[in-house]
């Protein structure tokens, strides 16, 4: 295929089953039908349709390009027919992510998670889509890091010709809405500078030398969308793979070493991310931890091939039990920092409304009052 071909994949919270760790049948059934629909009369190539945790994931091709209001108009009304279904289930949280109820055009800004690209699909176009739960935008920026600019995770940049140069990083400032172009490995202490503050600083997409898209990642933040919390952003990422690019094992070997993220328990707590098969993405204890499936599949002329289950690999057991010790060992910590998020994170948590309650309670310092403590003396 020599014309562009866009990849959207956009994903949304429109209701729990049970609590926020899975997702009901029926939800992935409705949004089944009606990107089916969209398939057989356009605009859609192919799609698939998954879930992680309580998120539902469109993975979508077709020519329309990123931000088509036709494609982002499509994932808008089926997330809206799967809120109803949701709502008709009483699942819990249905329509979480949907901050509006009308659609303007673009749901970027609107609840759901983006990421998107266009590219001339290659002979051999090998994909993983990443999709999180119980995590936030920037959960990506360690990983991303490690694939494109890491000799110690990818052997290709030492060794291939075709990645030696290295790779352009795209960065968003999420508080001031704005972006900045970083190279590596020229700039790659600048780089970290920002991205190490995962929080605010996002990897939104890299590109190789030569101006190809190598990976998008959704960079909404739901709380600084609604101002307040509503369930975390539960990021996806689209990598392209060989070639150019990282190999396979080169964008999967990251999650080897489960780094630690924001999420799990009311988006409050800091937690190690799992990379868990299909099968194993429904966060229960202590709804979490939180959790990365990774779906392989080749294009052929727009068409998925797949997906592959790619953590579906014996070889990330140690990760994931390392996970669970990992998360044993920050549970021990309850409500204590550094399990529980700086308080300046918990802002856009229900925290404040707790602490509003005993604002009056506060007084000046005890040495500064007219009556002096009693300190008791021994006899
Ligand atoms: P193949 O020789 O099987 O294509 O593998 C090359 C490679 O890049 C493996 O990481
Ligand atoms: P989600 O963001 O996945 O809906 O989870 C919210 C939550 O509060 C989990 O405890
Ligand atoms: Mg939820
Ligand atoms: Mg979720």
């Amino acid at each position: 295929m020599s014309n562009p071909l866009t990849l959207s994949v956009i994903k949304a919270d429109v209701g729990g089953f049970v609590g926020h760790s899975h997702m009901h049948p029926d939800l992935l059934e409705e949004a089944q039908e009606q990107l089916e629909r969209a398939r057989l009369r356009g605009p859609l190539f192919d799609f698939h349709v998954t879930s992680c945790g309580d998120d539902i994931g469109l993975i979508m091709t077709h020519d329309q390009g990123v931000d088509s209001e036709a494609i982002h108009q499509l994932a808008w009304d089926v997330f809206m027919n799967c809120t109803d279904v949701a709502k008709g289930l009483k699942l819990y949280g249905a329509g979480q992510d949907l901050l509006s109820s009308a659609f303007s055009g673009n749901v970027r800004g609107m609840g759901p998670g983006v990421a998107e690209m266009t590219f001339v699909e290659r002979t051999g176009e090998p994909v993983i889509v990443f999709f999180a739960d119980k995590t936030s935008a920037g959960a990506w920026n360690l990983p991303l890091f490690r694939m494109f600019a890491d000799p110690f995770n990818t052997a290709g940049l030492v060794i291939s010709p075709a990645m030696h140069a290295g790779f352009r990083f795209e960065v968003l400032d999420v508080k001031q809405g704005r972006t900045i172009l970083l190279e590596t490995p020229e700039e790659m202490y600048d780089l970290l500078v920002f991205i190490g503050a995962s929080g605010r600083y996002i990897v939104s997409h890299v590109y190789s030398k030569t101006g190809e898209i190598g990976a998008a990642s959704s960079t909404q933040r739901l709380s600084l969308l609604a101002g307040h919390y509503v369930g975390k952003d539960d990021p996806v990422c689209i990598v392209r793979c060989q070639g150019e690019f990282p190999a396979v094992g080169e964008v999967l070997e990251p999650f080897s070493m489960p780094h630690i993220v924001q999420g799990w328990m009311r988006g409050s707590h800091y937690g190690p991310l799992m990379p868990c098969r299909f099968a194993d993405a429904n966060p229960s204890r202590f709804d979490g931890p939180p959790r990365v499936i990774s779906l392989g599949f080749q294009l052929a002329n727009g068409r998925l091939i797949g997906p592959k289950d790619m953590f579906d690999d014996p070889s990330f057991d140690e990760s994931r039990r390392l996970c669970n010790v990992i998360a044993d060992h920050l549970r021990r910590h309850g409500p204590f920092e550094p399990h529980r998020l700086p308080m300046e994170e918990m802002e856009y948590t229900t925290l404040p409304d707790v602490m509003k309650k005993l604002a009056g309670r506060w007084s000046a310092p005890h040495e500064k009052l007219d009556q002096p403590a009693k300190i008791p003396t021994s006899a």
